[in-house]
């Protein structure tokens, strides 16, 4: 693997076993886009490449000359105004009003490993020698202005990080109104579009459409990624499917705005860009200044979208999560907050944990309520210090008293928040986000903290600090409930007011930075009214992050199919919850629930008491296997089988890496009346291999991978009731003569 340059076609070739992304300076210095795809050869000349078509209505760089249009070329990271007509990459605005740019090659540097970005999350090499990296200097000569373009290829993964850092080395301030952090032209446009989309509760819902001319985004002005749209978009060829095909995949490592876009041109090149959104984005760069965009990883597959995806979670698991956590086993928590909401004392909290204790939980979570004056959504963010009514001896007294019992303890916080009724609110009314002379809108009547203040961020740190200081607190849930408006900083001047959204997120970081170094061992887990910040970007502090408020077994199906095309299991939060659902009112069984959150970072959302003596008993079982198996299943090679999106019953599965183990998750929603012949075919197993099987506990067989993989496991003959439980009725004798019926298959193979 390597980065190769050619010096007499300045070419560039980044490439390893699986990949080859090429590139070359153009003959007006600027750099063109030649090939992103499977691995071809490396060659002296790729000038074939390089298509110059003379065509009507074209304008042309060069005088009396009719070859050199970048309208028609391929580029790297291309501008507006100089014969493209298309959407740019980057657009600089300049003290005389314009906004053309010539950012040219000035040299290049290789090196191996991957440098990190300041003050921003990235992926990371644990060694040099798992992936090169490759700078590109460019400069615009009239404006002294630098840029250089970051790639760095991974050793062994389909993968390409990218991103641009600007440095102004002339003599005037300039404002960078659009700054993305990859482009990408592509030769054709017969993709077909996916995204992730959604809202509160339903998040990360899968949507395609072919791509076809004009411009097609997705995007996120809210001040977060948000649950709406999520920072990823895939390209995959018609016919490719979860197994086979060519997949082309965008992530954007960010929590805040962004943008997703391709541009399908009437010659049908694709320009794909991601980065943040140049809406209400701007950027003062003074002499000596600099910016960093955030990174984009870019992912080749050939085979298809679980290719893709498994590319995803293992870099994202590995290389974007970070510290002490990113591959330990995760703890098995329960959370009150479904349990009790805002209506608890020491005395349930403690009555709460000590059941969940005796089921085998091991971490107690403490949700919203406990600090200020809070005892409802109106009153006391901000104010992180414990009721003392409703926690006589505090936080400390709490999670002593829970590390008693044998549990973890874990604590909620929503640090980047304010309620009016709060001490923070009163003694700095100018602290939150606002608008001068305009109305300030609530959500849950609450306002976002100025985050782009340091100031702001360090009184949030010191008091956040002091209770994780003097309390035995192992896990923090990260809470965000609400999304920015009427965006303006009291604390900058008029012309930088286009950089507060990102300066938010910026302060949002450095709080994340500053407590995950501080303490490495606690666990963090982000959440944003559940999954409205499931991005590559917190996952870089925060390795599980709450996917959805909606706990509902069908409903979680969709959503953690959806989240697992970019997010590895382990990032996922996943917890059992009381029936009748809080969200949908759907009573499914405590076994499907089990079945479909240990797909997961498992947990349960619910007081243990209030469930009968066999549910109990189901909790203790999933608690036991999920202790057996967690690892396997969040360091496993995951693959969706059957899409909850398409049918009735879905089906994924994990394989270890040495595949002598698997297990398969099988949900089919509504129960059906003679119903056809079911098969489930398997995938990534050893085909010569023996796996014994067992479904739902009960041994069924003992199969060879070649076997699972081609014949597929036969599930029509479901397992059958003792017949002393045997009801009358066509299928009764079956334990799936219900709705919501679901079944974990074990592989192990045999020696
Ligand atoms: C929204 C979160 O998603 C919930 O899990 C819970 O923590 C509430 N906020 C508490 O206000």
């Amino acid at each position: 693997m390597g980065i190769a340059f050619n010096e007499s076609t300045k070419e560039f070739h980044l490439y390893n076993g699986q990949i080859s992304y090429l590139m070359k300076v153009m003959r007006n210095g600027q750099m063109g886009q030649l090939y992103f795809g499977k691995r071809i050869p490396q060659k002296d000349n790729y000038d074939y490449l390089t298509e110059n078509v003379m065509r009507p209505t074209t304008s042309y760089v060069y005088e009396n000359e009719y070859s050199f249009s970048l309208e028609h070329l391929k580029q790297e990271y291309p501008s507006y105004g100089t014969t493209d007509y298309r959407m740019p990459a980057v657009e600089v605005l300049q003290k005389n009003g314009s906004r053309i740019t010539d950012f040219t090659y000035v040299s290049h540097k290789i090196y191996a490993g991957k440098p990190q970005l300041k003050g921003l999350p990235a992926t990371w090499t644990k060694e040099d020698s798992e992936a090169d990296t490759l700078e590109i200097l460019l400069r615009d000569e009239l404006l002294g202005l630098e840029m250089t373009l970051l790639y760095t290829i991974f050793n062994g993964e389909n993968a390409i990080a990218r991103s641009v850092r600007f440095e102004n080395s002339g003599k005037e301030e300039v404002q960078l109104t659009t700054a993305m952090s990859l482009s990408l032209d592509l030769p054709d446009s017969n993709y077909e579009w996916m995204q992730l989309s959604g809202a509160w509760g339903r998040e990360r819902h899968v949507k395609e459409r072919m791509l076809q001319q004009g411009i097609q985004s997705v995007g996120s002005l809210r001040g977060a990624s948000s649950q709406h749209q999520n920072p990823f978009v895939a390209l995959k060829r018609p016919a490719a499917d979860e197994f086979q095909g060519e997949v082309l995949g965008f992530s954007l490592v960010y929590s805040g705005n962004f943008l997703a876009q391709a541009e399908v041109d009437t010659f049908d090149v694709t320009r794909m860009m991601i980065g943040i959104h140049p809406s209400y984005f701007s950027w003062c760069l003074k002499p000596g200044e600099s910016f960093q965009t955030p990174e984009a990883v870019m992912v080749y597959s050939c085979d298809g979208l679980n290719g893709m995806s498994q590319t995803f979670h293992r870099l994202y698991r590995t290389r974007l999560a970070r510290g002490y956590w990113s591959e330990r086993e995760r703890p098995i928590l329960l959370n009150n907050w479904e349990a009790t909401y805002f209506d608890f004392d020491e005395e349930k909290l403690l009555e709460i944990a000590k059941t969940a204790k005796e089921h085998g939980v091991e971490l107690f979570v403490l949700d919203d309520g406990w600090f200020g004056s809070r005892t409802s959504d109106w009153s006391g963010l901000g104010d992180w210090w414990a009721n003392t009514d409703r926690l006589p001896d505090g936080i400390k007294g709490l999670s002593e008293k829970v590390e008693a019992l044998g549990l973890k303890f874990g604590l909620w916080v929503e640090l980047e928040m304010a309620n009016k009724d709060s001490e923070l609110y009163r003694n700095h009314p100018d602290w939150i986000i606002q608008t001068p002379g305009r109305r300030a809108s609530h959500g849950r009547q609450q306002y976002v903290l100025d985050f782009s203040r340091k100031e702001v961020v360090d009184y949030i740190h010191g008091l956040i600090v002091k209770i994780l200081r003097e309390s035995k607190i192992s896990y923090i849930k990260w809470d965000m409930n609400r999304f920015i408006t009427e965006c303006y900083s009291a604390a900058f001047a008029p012309e930088q007011q286009g950089e507060i959204f990102h300066r938010y997120i910026l302060g949002v970081y450095d709080l994340y930075e500053r407590l995950t170094s501080e303490f490495p061992e606690i666990l963090f887990e982000s959440c944003a009214s559940g999954g409205g910040r499931f991005d590559p970007g917190l996952l870089y502090y925060a390795p599980q992050c709450w996917t959805s408020d909606d706990t509902d077994a069908v409903e979680r199906l969709k959503i953690q199919y959806g989240t697992s095309y970019v997010y590895p299991l382990s990032s996922m939060g996943a917890h059992v919850s009381i029936t009748p659902n809080h969200q949908v009112g759907r009573l499914t069984p405590i076994k499907m629930r089990g079945d479909v959150a240990c797909f997961g970072a498992f947990g349960y959302e619910l007081d243990l008491a209030k469930l009968t003596d066999a549910e109990r008993e189901t909790v203790k079982e999933q608690i036991r296997f999920v202790k057996k198996y967690r690892k396997l299943i969040h360091s496993g090679t995951f693959y969706r089988l059957q899409s909850p999106f398409a049918h009735n019953i879905s089906a994924w599965m994990v394989v270890s890496e040495d595949k002598k183990q698997a297990i398969v998750g099988y949900y089919r929603v509504l129960n059906e009346a003679n119903a056809p012949y079911r098969r489930v075919y398997l995938h990534g197993l050893e085909e010569a291999c023996a796996y014994r099987v067992e479904r739902n506990g009960r041994d069924a067989g003992v199969y060879y991978g070649s076997e699972l993989m081609n014949v597929g496991m036969v599930m029509t003959d479901l397992p059958r009731k003792q017949p002393e439980e045997t009801h009358e009725g066509l299928g009764q004798e079956l334990d799936s003569f219900t709705d919501f019926w679901s079944e974990i298959l074990v592989l192990q193979a045999e020696d």
